[in-house]
């Protein structure tokens, strides 16, 4: 049977597909459109997959991604230093979307390019064992053969030119960058010294603040049973509101997040965090919640979020613990409806006015004397 191969586009991920073929094992990859670039270059790197003589498939996850980001936002599931957990969330995503089509394919393992001891192995393999549990999860680049192939950036780099597999532009560089509709992830050896300023990176979508456009921006988020349902006419669909709201905060300097985080496996290291879509709308949604919850619904509410966040980066967000978590966040703000109107200008977001309604804020109203927004 055939490895199935998730196929990034990334330099690792194709120097996997020719240690496949070395081997040799069939390998077929899965590319899947998580909204890593618009426009995606996706076909081209399918065909040229299929130049090579492996099977290659494209699939659009761009709906799955944009739900995760939806409930990222909802639970406020975030890292250490407030990173929005989104290399964590398109893990999931491409696990739980693309595993079922490998089984059905016929695929008898899964095949990953991520490197030992990093956060992304451990999650493919978590989430392998849960949503796939009879395949096995194939990982070249703890298999010493592998490394002895492969000892550095170089000689993946001749073998992917050599046989005419399409790089990802953004991965030919030293850092290491991974990107979906959530946001983009930055680390390398230069940003893992902590006393390389954060203004060395060069940021894949975003402008600094103080380069961005002069001119402010107003945007009107609308909440509808605790989720985003229209910013700025995007309707209700994720996918929609996700762009605008990625192109917004991008453009006016609002998506920063310089982190140093403790791993899956205890080791300490730096990121630096591109979220513009999931900052600005976290304004809005920040306070609305403030303006809904009551103090003992808040309290519980920031502590399930510490329990989501810690899930979404340790690839537990399909265990009972988070479930359970979910179910109860669902409870206390799936009837939260509410619109926020932001001004946005060079990384400065403020609320200009907003409104809330619903059964939790009378609630408080009772008991508080009233808030004067409903
Ligand atoms: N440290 C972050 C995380 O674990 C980002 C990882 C970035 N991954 C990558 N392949 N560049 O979620």
């Amino acid at each position: 049977a055939p490895v199935g191969l998730f196929q990034s586009g990334g330099l690792s991920s194709l120097a996997v597909g020719v240690w496949l073929r070395e081997l040799p094992t069939p390998a077929r990859h899965y590319i899947a459109d998580i909204g890593q670039a618009d426009p995606p270059e996706l076909d081209a790197l399918a065909s040229s997959v299929r130049r090579f003589g492996d099977e290659s498939v494209v699939v659009d996850l761009r709906p799955s991604i944009a739900a995760v980001a939806s409930d990222l936002l909802r639970y406020r599931a975030r890292h250490d230093g407030g990173y929005w957990n989104t290399t964590g969330a398109a893990r999931f995503v491409l696990v739980s979307g693309l595993a079922p089509l490998m089984r059905a394919d016929g695929c008898g393992a899964l095949a990953h390019g991520c490197v030992g001891g990093g956060n992304d192995q451990r999650r493919f393999a978590r989430y392998g064992a849960h949503l796939a549990p009879d395949l096995p999860v194939v990982e070249p680049w703890t298999d010493p053969r592998a490394l002895e192939r492969f000892p550095g950036r170089e000689t993946m780099l001749a073998a992917v030119a050599e046989h005419g597999l399409s790089l990802d532009p953004g991965s030919g560089a030293e850092r290491s960058t991974d990107a979906s509709l959530a946001g983009v992830s930055h680390e390398s050896a230069e940003l893992e010294d902590l006393e390389t300023p954060v203004t060395r990176l060069d940021p894949r979508w975003s402008e600094w603040p103080e380069q961005a456009t002069a001119e402010p921006e107003t945007v009107t988020v609308l909440f509808r049973e605790g989720r985003v349902a229209d910013l700025d006419g995007s309707g209700p669909d994720p996918v929609e509101w996700m762009k605008r709201a990625n192109d917004l905060g991008a453009r006016h300097g609002v998506w920063l997040r310089d982190v140093v985080e403790r791993r899956i496996i205890g080791t300490v290291c730096r990121g630096v965090y591109e979220a513009p879509g999931l900052e600005l709308l976290d304004r809005a949604w920040t306070r609305v919640l403030q303006a809904s919850l009551d103090g003992a619904s808040r309290e519980l509410y920031d502590r399930l979020s510490a329990v989501l966040g810690s899930a979404m980066y340790e690839a537990r967000w399909l265990e009972p613990a988070a479930r359970a978590a979910r179910e109860a966040m669902d409870r206390l703000v799936g009837e939260i409806d509410g619109s926020v109107t932001l001004s946005v200008h060079r990384g400065v977001v403020r609320v200009e006015r907003m409104k809330v309604a619903g059964p939790v804020v009378r609630q408080t109203r009772f008991g508080s004397g009233g808030n004067r927004w409903s």
